[in-house]
């Protein structure tokens, strides 16, 4: 199987299934025009994104990782009028075009973008004491994953949804010397889900637009 074959099958999906719209496209757009790195999810992941939040009826959503605000569009369609999603982001630039993504699609009243290291603004969310949330999306530097998964216990409801992007790395998983802290981090993250006993956990490899790579999810049990 080649690159070639899974993007022409995201592609035929896409046109089948409508995967994304204009505004979606014009996120996309806009971010590849302000140098943002082209690492978003791709148009059906989103969508699954979407779908997994309406499927559990989410309100509050948690994203940690926003670059252009790509996936956090699909995300927050698919809360209610009076849904909230907050999404954590290092880089200013990227957090500015994100801003402006997000308006363009009508969402500016339902989401916040907060900018710093995660690990910085997780406390502080943590510590407003806030709704819990009902669905963590975890996105951002991968050697992080572990303290984003403790943190997301930590803030998210029992029953709520973790999903997890980039959990293969093109198989550099299986290769955490070849695949460095990222791979490692992954690794430990992985661990973590299979040990502890507030989580039912799977994960699924993907291919498509973004190569090889995969999500975990989890539901947090208790
Ligand atoms: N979820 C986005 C893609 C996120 S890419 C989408 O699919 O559309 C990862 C993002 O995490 C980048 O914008 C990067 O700047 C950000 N990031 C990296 N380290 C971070 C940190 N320590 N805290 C918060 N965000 C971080
Ligand atoms: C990278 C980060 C991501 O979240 C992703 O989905 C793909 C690539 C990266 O940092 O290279
Ligand atoms: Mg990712």
């Amino acid at each position: 199987m080649s690159q070639q074959q899974w993007s022409a099958v995201d592609g035929y999906f896409t046109d089948l299934l409508g995967a994304d719209d204009e505004v979606l496209r014009a996120a996309q757009r806009e971010s590849d025009a302000a140098g943002l790195p082209p690492i978003a999810v791709t148009a059906h992941q989103g969508r699954l994104l979407h779908l997994l939040a309406r499927i559990r009826g989410a309100r509050r959503i948690l994203e940690i990782g926003t670059l252009g605000g790509y996936s956090t569009i699909h995300l927050a369609r698919a809360l209610p009028e009076d849904g909230r999603l907050v999404t954590l982001e290092y880089a200013p630039h990227h957090a500015e075009v994100a801003r402006a993504n997000i308006a363009r699609a009508g969402l500016a009243d339902r989401v916040e973008v907060r900018v710093g290291p995660a690990l910085e603004t997780l406390p502080i969310l943590d510590a407003e004491g806030g709704e819990p949330f009902d669905l963590v999306f975890i996105d951002a530097d991968k050697d992080n994953y572990p303290h984003y998964l403790e943190w997301s216990l930590r803030l998210a409801r029992v029953g709520a949804v973790i999903v997890l992007d980039n959990v293969v790395l093109g198989g550099a998983v299986l290769d955490p010397a070849a695949g460095g802290v990222r791979a490692q981090g992954v690794r430990t993250t992985l661990e973590l889900l299979a040990k502890d006993p507030r989580l039912d956990a799977t994960a699924v490899q993907t291919v498509g637009d973004k190569g090889w790579d995969g999500f975990a999810l989890a539901v947090v049990t208790g």
